[in-house]
């Protein structure tokens, strides 16, 4: 949940770290801090609050070094303040942490007793106080052996030491990558902290270890035993990490849903919709002939497209299909055996509770897919088989771009697996998807009226979002979105349960986001809809274009293209991620870092 990042060359590196700190502070932003080597002496500058705190202290102090470490936090044990900030030292040695260390009690009673004096109240410290340690008689690599031996949980951390020109990298269930540049060494958790230094990575995997010098690193297990390793060159632009003319990155994000849903259509439908290639050769055999049940594993809006993929694979693939919470899933003895296919969505590929299940479900037999946004991240490489949505960086905290790739992949794996349960191809709807990117263009051509819609409705303290069937989920979306970066209480409810609950919730101060799309059970939401009006509720639909006749029941209205009722989850929730960005904003909140939330959740 904090980000890291790591430089050693020939630059003065404070810009750098800050640099990528700014860009890795979607995982964290409650306090900040950078050390730097310079001459056998670490300069350790840390704050509490955002990252701009940390520049204006970088700027008074103008550390020199051209070696150092930098961390951006997101705080689990202590509370976010200047002391608790990384990076933490002890004796000669200085570390940055990323993860959550299970048995620091233990360690930390242990180290008091050997006489260790604590200054903050972070597990993380430890790390720093075990180094110093175990140092004795042993080299700088020793000590960091022994010390990882120690450790239960999950870490990436980055060590500096006093008396060596070198960043010691190791992780266990945490991210970390590699950035080679020419000479000069980068590490990060994520790409974007690097994508305008080197384009040239190395993906760790957990029980690994890198020593980064100037002109060279090598890759290590956990007992210094030397390890082969993979340069992989990726072609993402820095610019598709920037904000660009727009305000926030979360209303960059929504804006570039028709190109980020064209990108993981393309190259996969093909011939114009005649045929569809999805690269999932690993398990084409397995969804022939011994698929039996689906499991969808998810958390926060990912778990929202987990839903919609239900009903979709249900009604194409007649296959059946359940959805869980992967925290919950973890915990309830789930029944899974080899004909089982789980599937794990997550945009970050980082999810501790998602990736935890997914090891589960294997060990215990199952074939796992994941859907995923983050390449080469820990969730796609514990999976048999990943299919990656092309979304691109996503920054800000509350999902948008990511969750409408999630179900570009999830509406062809469910085409894909009833042609390989059936032998039939669903050319209509494969063709019908490529019109999906132009007709979100169009909607977002209309987010004035949103602009409108948010303007007269900013100031009601709670709302309740309604849809049927695949809508339903998207009710749950637009509830979260709103929830999550405007800080307003909302519920999303399946519309046929209202009656059972948030009615008695209904009046003048709740108004009502329906999705009343003409689809069949248009009649039953119509009527819905009327038992809110009777109750002085105000009602917000989001309809079918050239359905005039539903102006006469509703407050206001928002039209979305007429569509297969298959596809209309890519059109209803554009307006329900605007609606919540725009009322956010006008209240003026962070919208891209919403207090307490974090974009990347690596802990339970
Ligand atoms: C956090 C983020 C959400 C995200 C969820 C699951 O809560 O703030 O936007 O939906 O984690 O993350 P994942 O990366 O697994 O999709």
């Amino acid at each position: 949940m904090c980000g890291i990042i790591g430089y050693i060359g020939d630059k003065n590196c404070s810009d750098i770290l800050l640099q990528g700190l700014s860009k890795l502070e979607y995982r964290g932003y409650d306090s900040a801090g950078i050390a730097i080597l310079n001459n056998n002496n670490i300069t350790r500058l840390k704050t509490e609050g955002k990252l701009q705190g940390l520049y204006a202290k970088v700027y008074l102090e103008k550390p020199e070094g051209t070696i150092g470490i930098g961390h951006t936090r997101w705080a689990t044990h202590g509370a976010p303040t200047t002391i608790n900030a990384h990076p933490h030292s002890a004796g000669k040695f200085t570390i940055i942490h990323n993860g959550i260390i299970e048995n620091y009690k233990e360690l930390k009673s242990y180290l008091q007793k050997e006489g260790a004096i604590f200054s903050t109240e972070t597990d993380s410290e430890i790390i720093a106080h075990l180094l110093d340690l175990n140092s004795k008689n042993l080299t700088f690599e020793e000590a960091v052996v022994k010390t990882i031996s120690k450790l239960e949980g999950a870490f990436a951390v980055l060590v500096l030491f006093e008396e060596a020109e070198k960043i010691v990298a190791f992780k266990q269930h945490s991210p970390m990558v590699i950035g080679v540049g020419s000479g000069e060494m980068f590490v990060a958790s994520d790409i974007p902290a690097l994508l305008e230094y080197t384009k040239r990575f190395i993906f760790m995997n957990d029980g690994e270890l890198a020593i980064l010098e100037k002109n060279s690193f090598n890759l290590y297990d956990f007992s210094l035993n030397s390890k082969e390793y993979k340069i992989e060159t990726l072609n993402i632009s820095p610019l598709m990490a920037e904000k660009g003319n727009y305000k926030h990155f979360m209303l960059k994000e929504i804006f570039e849903q028709n190109r980020s849903i064209s990108d993981t259509f393309r190259g996969r439908v093909l011939n114009g919709g005649e045929k569809l290639d999805l690269d999932t050769s690993e398990l084409n055999d397995f969804f022939k002939n011994s698929l039996k049940r689906v499991i969808i594993t998810a958390c926060g809006t990912s778990w929202h497209a987990g839903l919609v993929g239900k009903y979709l694979i249900e009604h194409l693939a007649r296959v059946p299909v359940e959805v869980d919470y992967a925290s919950e899933y973890r915990y309830r003895s789930p029944i899974v055996d080899e004909n089982s296919l789980i599937i794990a969505i997550s945009q970050s590929g980082e999810t501790a509770d998602t990736l935890f299940s997914i090891k589960m479900a294997k060990e215990m037999g199952a074939k796992v897919l994941s859907i995923c946004n983050v390449f080469q991240s820990s969730i796609p490489r514990s999976s048999d088989a990943v299919l990656y949505t092309y979304a691109g960086p996503e920054i800000g905290v509350a999902s948008t771009k990511a969750f409408t790739t999630q179900l570009a992949v999830i509406i062809m794996l469910a085409i894909h697996l009833k042609e390989c349960k059936t032998g039939e191809l669903d050319v209509k709807l494969l063709k019908e998807l490529l019109s999906i990117p132009e007709k979100i263009d169009g909607i977002l051509q209309n987010s004035e009226l949103i602009l409108e819609l948010a303007q007269k409705y900013h100031h009601f303290r709670d709302f309740l979002f309604l849809g049927r069937g695949l809508n339903f989920p998207i009710a749950l979306e637009g509830a979260l979105k709103l929830k999550e970066i405007s800080y307003i209480h909302a519920e999303g409810y399946p519309s046929g349960e209202m009656k059972h609950g948030p009615i008695a919730l209904v009046d003048e101060d709740m108004p009502t986001i329906i999705m009343a799309t003409k689809n069949n059970q248009y009649e039953k939401v119509l009527s819905n809809l009327q038992e809110i009006r009777a109750r002085s509720g105000k009602v917000i639909a989001i309809a079918t274009e050239g359905n005039n006749s539903i102006k006469e029941f509703c407050d206001d209205i928002f039209f979305v293209p007429e569509s297969s009722a298959l596809l209309e989850p890519f059109f209803t929730v554009i307006p329900l991620q605007l609606f919540a960005y725009y009322v956010a904003d006008i209240k003026g909140t962070d919208v891209d870092q919403p207090r307490n939330l974090a974009k990347c959740v690596t802990v339970e």
